[in-house]
């Protein structure tokens, strides 16, 4: 349930002028261009981050909107070896058209996984709502049956379905699985998805314990202090962590410069202590890094999806020892 006071800051927030939206949104966004995201990664690679870069934007009205992100992502990747980051992308399948015709929109997804193929990159499938869930999985099975493993999707703790996907991707994928797990940012239906706080962190953890049982890779995409140490007691479990070898009888030579089977993941701006903590224990630890023109719509839909984003921001500001960038 939303509290009165994420309400409240949605509410006043969506009335604020532009500039203010900005001035908040500044520290979550990297910026308008894609300039300003290489910047914001070599000043946080000195932390001895990575990074995955997202170009905002989401669902699109024409399949021609496609060709607007096919082609940013490009410039993305180029960027990337330019500059000689370590980085990799995230793209919204609906972006590239999933919804308005799932055969072409697989079409430009395996576009661009293809060229990341050329450049051993990975491409993430961040996980949008309920509607594309089961098409984002089978795009990622799709791929992988034409070879082209570097492409992995997202899964949400929050879904009830999350452990049988597990099974399901377990079962197509075999070793290459490899997972982005998160609680999962949709307010969804309360017949598909837990609700409740402790119950979306249980379903979780449950997902995260499934998915290092099955040795696949687990990237962990999440600020929440019960996540991550569940998190970093499953990899002592596993004699999994910094300094030690990939464990996982299916491992093989690292791939697509990836961790020694994990890695934790977080948002740009949020838990900056927390990310700098993992990082000095020797975790891999990737900066999700979104950027684009759209930040204005981006700021404002997230809010009204979710409005305890809201009340998390609200606090970020108003109590800044909570929440350091
Ligand atoms: P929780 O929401 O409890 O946050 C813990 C603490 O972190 C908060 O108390 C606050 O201090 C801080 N915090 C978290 N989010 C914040 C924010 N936005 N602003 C300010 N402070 C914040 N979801 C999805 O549905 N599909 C996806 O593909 C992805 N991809 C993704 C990638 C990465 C790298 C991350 C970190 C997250 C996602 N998510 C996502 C979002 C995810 O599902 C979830 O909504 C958020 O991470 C918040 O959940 P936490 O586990 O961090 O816990």
């Amino acid at each position: 349930m939303v509290g009165w006071f994420s309400k409240m800051v949605v509410a006043t927030t969506v009335r604020m002028p532009k500039w203010f939206v900005r001035w908040v949104s500044r520290r979550y966004v990297a910026g308008a261009t894609l300039d300003e995201a290489v910047a914001v990664m070599k000043r946080l690679t000195s932390e001895g981050a990575c990074f995955t870069i997202d170009v905002l934007g989401e669902e699109i009205s024409t399949m021609d909107e496609a060709n607007f992100f096919l082609e940013e992502y490009i410039r993305v990747m180029q960027a990337i070896k330019q500059n000689g980051l370590d980085a990799n992308i995230s793209i919204k399948p609906t972006a590239f058209g999933l919804l308005i015709d799932p055969v072409l929109g697989l079409q430009n997804i395996r576009k661009l996984v293809q060229m990341a193929a050329e450049e051993n990159m990975f491409v993430r499938l961040d996980m949008e709502d309920h509607r594309v869930t089961s098409d984002t999985i089978e795009v990622v099975i799709t791929l992988h049956n034409e070879g082209l493993t570097n492409v992995g999707t997202v899964l949400q703790g929050r879904l009830f379905r999350t452990l049988a996907d597990i099974g399901d991707l377990e079962t197509a994928l075999g070793p290459h699985a490899d997972y982005r797990i998160c609680k999962g940012i949709y307010l969804e239906p309360e017949e598909i998805s837990f609700t409740a706080y402790q119950d979306i962190v249980d379903g979780t953890n449950a997902a995260i314990d499934r998915m290092f049982a099955a040795g696949a890779y687990v990237g962990v995409a999440s600020h929440d202090i019960p996540v991550i140490e569940h998190t970093l007691s499953a990899l002592k479990a596993h004699k999994m962590g910094p300094g030690l070898d990939d464990q996982r009888p299916n491992a093989g030579p690292p791939r697509h410069h990836k961790g020694p089977g994990y890695e934790f993941q977080m948002l740009l701006g949020v838990r900056g202590p927390l990310r700098r903590r993992l990082l000095k224990e020797g975790h891999r630890t990737r900066v999700y890094i979104p950027y684009g023109e759209k930040w204005y719509e981006y700021s404002i839909r997230r809010l009204k999806e979710n409005p305890t984003i809201g009340t998390q921001v609200a606090k970020a500001f108003l109590m800044p020892w909570t929440n350091r960038p």
